[in-house]
């Protein structure tokens, strides 16, 4: 069942985050629906414009709905992960989507606001809320590639006007996160510091961490072994810390670039181990299965696992 994005966060605030998890193809999206359910969780589907242009917008959707038959317990929420204005009006207007994030964390503090003023007007018109960004997350996005030294973490007194003044629904702050598989060369740079800090002034209000991956070293080892030539300096956030994060606030937590080492992991050994295979079926099932099971452990880490009869009691109440 599709649920508004902000129910989940009413059902989640301050006692586990909603894992949010991108798609861009069918075994993605088996993967997603199948560990949730078996972990009793819910979730976010994002959707970003690579994903658009990659399988289309129709596509996608229509991956969706099927799968929103075959698991009929599943509740969850379709994001616009990292839009721009004019993929946050198409999002709207279709009718599909529960929220739509607007990055225009690479524009001035006046412009951020301004455009996501704009964004939040049209949408709140249709029910949908907003994710908007403020501050920048090292690493590359899709339109913006930011240094990590010149990444800068989110002030925390911006933090509480730019809410006021954008009137957004939850923010994404960067707290030392970054995307991809490269986010700490020392040791783990996460500032739950300014968290707190932005929790004092925005209570109650969700906050989201973007670049979330753990980049488990086994995987990247294990991607290796099979032929793959990944940096085994790639690191990620530790993920004990989601249930530090989570009482500060932290309701959506984004994580895209383990989910691409476990289908590189899968595919990888695969075709190492049977050199023969052509059928992509074999991988593909071993994939979901796999994805699944990822699925599953995530939630722990997010304590959002088992969380599932509360947030369907929660979402029925809300209906009346
Ligand atoms: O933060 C971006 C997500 O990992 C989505 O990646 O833009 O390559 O689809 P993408
Ligand atoms: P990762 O690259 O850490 O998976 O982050 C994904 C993300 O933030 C999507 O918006
Ligand atoms: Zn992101």
């Amino acid at each position: 069942m599709i649920v508004s994005t902000a129910e989940l966060f009413k059902a989640a605030y301050g006692k586990f985050a909603i894992g949010a998890y991108n798609i861009n193809n069918m075994e993605q999206a088996l993967g997603l629906f199948q560990g949730h359910v078996e972990a009793q969780a819910p979730f976010i589907i994002q959707i970003s414009k690579g994903a658009r242009k990659y399988a289309g917008v129709k596509m996608l959707e229509a991956i969706i709905r099927a799968c929103d038959e075959e698991f009929p317990e599943a509740i969850y929420a379709v994001h616009l992960d990292h839009g721009d204005e004019q993929t946050c009006y198409e999002c709207i207007d279709s009718g599909f989507y529960s929220s739509v994030m607007i990055d225009a964390s690479h524009e001035s503090f006046e412009e951020n606001v301004a455009i996501t003023r704009r964004i939040v007007d049209r949408a709140h018109a249709k029910g949908l809320s907003v994710e908007a960004e403020l501050g920048m997350l090292g690493g590359v996005e899709e339109h913006v590639s930011v240094d990590e030294k010149n990444a800068s973490l989110t002030n925390p007194d911006e933090a509480k006007a730019f809410v006021e003044q954008s009137g957004c629904d939850s923010l994404a702050v960067a707290i030392g996160t970054s995307h991809g598989a490269y986010k700490f060369s020392g040791s783990q740079g996460l500032h739950f510091d300014v968290t707190a800090e932005i929790q004092k002034r925005l209570p109650g209000f969700p906050l989201v961490m973007h670049g979330s991956s753990s980049v488990p070293q086994d995987e990247v080892a294990r991607i290796n072994a099979a032929g793959g030539a990944l940096d085994s300096s790639a690191k990620g956030v530790d993920e004990t810390q989601f249930a530090k994060a989570v009482p500060l606030g932290v309701t959506k937590i984004n994580i895209d670039t383990d989910g691409r080492l476990v289908w590189t992991r899968v595919h990888r050994e695969s075709f190492r181990d049977d050199p023969k295979n052509f059928d992509f079926r074999k991988p593909g099932k071993e994939y979901v299965r796999a994805y699944a099971d990822f699925m599953v452990n995530k939630s722990k880490a997010l304590l959002s696992f088992g969380t599932l009869p509360q947030v369907r009691a929660a979402v029925r109440a809300a209906k009346g």
